[in-house]
């Protein structure tokens, strides 16, 4: 449904979004997942035809960008950062201002439209509110009845649960995930567990670029078969260590983590394909007279791929 290729965004001389190119199918939740500063925003906006990428390409359905700019914004709904509300404007004003804005002319069509809205987005009890007046959690569910207010096919929707207390957050889910069931939705977020709770597809962005794109239970599963080997030793130096156990296998990467004031050095071994040769390096430490203080193995969960994946290059 839609497919983006090579995307690439420079603002002067810096490069905000770098190569980026995903397929997003239709009915999908695709999060688009990264730390501040990654590039969601400016990929977003690529997407919605607010920003002309430096290069790259953009198909939606049958259109491309950007030729079919208009055809484009008419399928998609979008919720901005900061939607741009109209603070002294009572909710129901601000909502009818919208639909006038976008061409509902028919006043039973435009009334029909805000009962569904208000039902979908829970707006009954604040229709007759300025607001000014409303909480965040309040406002950003008008700003999602706005972006839906032609009942797009596409919603894009540009950290839509930032800012926002727990209970808020999780009703801002549940309109998400329900209107995913129809629409194709594409939606950033700096937190994992966000993602992972509401999309069937994450894509991780870290410095303009993808760093990993599956299906949310692809990635956990991964994840979780993802391991190393914590050890922690007694009475060795650490490069004997290293020496030894690097001697079992090139697949093998031993990274020293802490020594404590007994001099009990920790490490973490990992393997490049995930076999698990603690055995040999049991037998191996067995030779010495070193002494085994921790032996374990650990999966590695996705939080700290993530972690890793979007981590500061220094
Ligand atoms: N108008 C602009 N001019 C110059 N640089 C910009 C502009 N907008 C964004 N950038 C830079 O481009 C990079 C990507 O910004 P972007 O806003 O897309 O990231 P983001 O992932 O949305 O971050 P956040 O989580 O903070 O919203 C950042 O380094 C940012 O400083
Ligand atoms: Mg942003």
């Amino acid at each position: 449904m839609i497919e983006v290729q090579n995307l690439t965004k420079y603002y002067k001389d810096f490069c905000a979004v770098d190569n980026i190119s995903m397929t997003i199918r239709k009915g999908e939740i695709l999060g688009l997942l990264g730390p501040n500063g990654a590039g969601k925003t400016t990929t977003l906006r690529m997407l919605t035809g607010y920003f002309r990428p430096s290069s790259g390409s953009i198909t939606i359905k049958d259109y491309v960008m950007p030729e079919d700019n208009l055809k484009i914004k008419s399928l998609i709904g979008y919720l901005p950062e900061s939607a741009p509300l109209y603070h002294n404007m009572l909710v129901y004003d601000y909502l009818e201002y919208v639909a006038k804005l976008k061409g509902i002319d028919d006043k039973e069509a435009r009334y029909d439209r805000f009962l569904q809205l208000s039902d979908l987005c829970g707006l009954s009890a604040i229709m007759a509110k300025p607001i000014a007046d409303l909480s965040k959690g309040l406002k950003q569910r008008v700003g999602l009845a706005h972006a839906m207010m032609t009942d797009p096919e596409i919603l894009i929707l540009d950290e839509p649960t930032s800012g926002l207390d727990p209970n808020q957050i999780a009703e801002i889910r549940n309109i998400i995930k329900t209107i995913g069931k129809e629409k194709t939705i594409i939606f950033s977020t700096h937190i994992l567990s966000e993602a992972e709770a509401t999309c069937d597809r994450i894509a991780i962005i870290n410095n303009g670029r993808v760093v990993a794109d599956d299906t949310t239970a692809n990635l956990k599963q991964n994840a979780g078969r993802s391991s190393f080997i914590r050890l922690a030793i007694q009475g060795a130096q650490k490069n004997d260590v290293v020496d030894l156990l690097s001697g079992i296998s090139e697949k093998l990467d031993i990274s020293q983590v802490s020594e404590n004031e007994k001099h009990i050095l920790s490490f973490e071994i990992r393997c490049s394909d995930n076999t698990d040769f603690r055995s040999q390096i049991y037998l191996k430490i067995k030779e010495t007279d070193w002494i085994i203080v921790e032996f374990q193995k650990e999966s590695q969960a996705l939080e700290k791929i993530f972690r890793e994946l979007t981590r500061e290059e220094k």
